[in-house]
């Protein structure tokens, strides 16, 4: 397998990408929910500042990986897959790359509406260009609240459609996402 897509199957970095934003985006979504039900205080704070840590390495990687995408050749849906499913499949992965970066964006605006920066594990803070704005502030809290759903609803059927197609189409759609499986 190369770095590369080609026309049958993805490369290796496509894979590598896939698999950690896959993993950031569970993390943040277990912590954003955890944090949500504590008090004020510094295991709140704690949880936040690695929330807002990992948030700033997925949007990273969700860029090299948008980048990387249109550098490459995208594989074909497997032969015998009927229209509407691969349809559906490319909806899906649209609308997924279109609500992880709403939330990243909205998750951004909170944190530079209140004034503050991206913590990057306490390396770096990244800037915002955004002024302090109380009103702005709960806006995009609520828009935050909110957007996880969607994409989270989408992860759900994103993973349905792989294991439809691994187990009941039985086709190579899931092996060639796989790391480390021939
Ligand atoms: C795709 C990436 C992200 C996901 C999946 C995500 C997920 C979540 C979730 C599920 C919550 C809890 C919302 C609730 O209480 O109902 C949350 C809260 C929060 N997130 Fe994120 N988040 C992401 C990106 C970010 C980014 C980039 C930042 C900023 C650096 C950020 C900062 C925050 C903050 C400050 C809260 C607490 C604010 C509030 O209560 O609304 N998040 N996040
Ligand atoms: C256990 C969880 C997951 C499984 C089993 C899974 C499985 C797969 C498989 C098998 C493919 C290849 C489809 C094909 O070859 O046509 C794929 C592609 C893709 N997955 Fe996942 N995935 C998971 C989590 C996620 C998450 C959390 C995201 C959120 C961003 C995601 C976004 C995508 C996208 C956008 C593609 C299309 C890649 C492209 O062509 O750009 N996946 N996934």
């Amino acid at each position: 397998m190369g770095l590369k897509n080609n026309n049958s199957e993805y490369g290796s970095l496509a894979r590598a990408l896939h698999w950690l934003v896959a993993i950031g985006l569970f993390v943040l979504i277990y912590l954003g929910l955890e944090q949500g039900g504590m008090e004020r205080g510094d295991e709140r704070s704690r949880i936040r500042f690695i929330h807002a840590s990992i948030a700033a390495i997925t949007l990273m990687l969700m860029t090299i990986r948008v980048v990387w995408r249109f550098m490459n050749e995208v594989p074909a849906k497997p032969d015998g897959m009927p229209a509407w499913q691969s349809t559906v499949s490319s909806l899906v992965h649209w609308g997924l790359y279109i609500t992880v970066f709403a939330q990243l964006f909205a998750g951004a605006m909170v944190v530079g509406t209140g004034g503050k920066g991206i913590p990057v594990f306490g390396l770096f803070t990244i800037p915002l260009p955004v002024t302090e704005n109380h009103d702005a502030h709960e806006w995009w809290e609520e828009v935050h609240e909110f957007a996880w759903k969607p994409l989270a609803a989408l992860i759900i059927v994103h993973i349905l459609g792989a294991l439809y197609n691994h187990f009941i189409a039985k086709n190579d759609v899931v092996r060639r996402m796989m790391i480390g499986v021939k």
